[in-house]
């Protein structure tokens, strides 16, 4: 039971692996399955750049494929940064424009979510979606220096996403939360194609 996740994200592989193999399933990267791509997120939604993800990977592999297209929603940024989160600005600048936009934003207006939406394409070329997500708020500092992206300034009650383990994060993440309704998919349609 081999499935290709379409990343080159090291830290999507690690969790999706975490979070699949006790199930049962093996996780290949891209690079193993053979597809040496970068592919263009140019849709408006995640689902969108979730399928041309998954879509580009099972065109060159013919295995079925699951990829992850997230980000972080702001309330006090009307939702941004959105699909547009590994965007936002350079690498190494973006949690700290998020912490500027919201200096003057008081606890109660600091709510955001995690989201993230799995495209699973079968062995006939069927793409299925599976949205999770997870609330929190968005804290005055980064903290902790687990986990990856926009985790330390995530805040998952008194704690950053950064401060908890794999495991913890796992139990009530985004990712976890879609990448549970897949495996109850799969628990529910069976694995023999996968
Ligand atoms: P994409 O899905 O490749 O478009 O990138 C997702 C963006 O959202 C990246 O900038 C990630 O850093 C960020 N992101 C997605 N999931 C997480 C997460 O679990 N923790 C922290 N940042 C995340």
């Amino acid at each position: 039971m081999k499935i290709v996740l379409a990343t080159n994200n090291k830290n999507k592989l690690r969790e999706v692996r975490e979070i699949l193999e006790p199930a049962g399933l093996t996780v290949l990267s891209q690079s193993e399955a053979g597809a040496d791509i970068e592919v263009e997120e140019s849709g408006k939604t995640f689902a969108e750049n979730a399928y041309l993800k998954a879509k580009a990977v099972f065109d060159l592999t013919g295995l079925p494929v699951i990829a992850d297209d997230s980000g972080l929603e702001v309330d006090a940024l009307n939702g941004a940064p959105g699909v547009f989160s590994a965007r936002y600005a350079p690498e190494g600048q973006r949690r700290k424009r998020i912490l500027s936009e919201l200096e003057n934003v008081p606890d109660e207006k600091r709510g955001a979510a995690f989201v993230s939406c799995i495209c699973y394409i079968d062995p006939n070329g069927e793409p299925r979606y599976f949205t999770g997500k997870v609330f929190g708020t968005i804290g005055y500092e980064n903290r902790g220096t687990n986990g990856f992206g926009y985790d330390s300034i995530f805040m998952y009650g008194d704690r950053s996403f950064a401060e908890m383990s794999a495991e913890e994060k796992n139990e009530v993440s985004h990712r976890a939360n879609a990448l549970k309704q897949l495996k109850e998919f799969f628990s529910s349609n069976g694995t023999n194609n996968v």
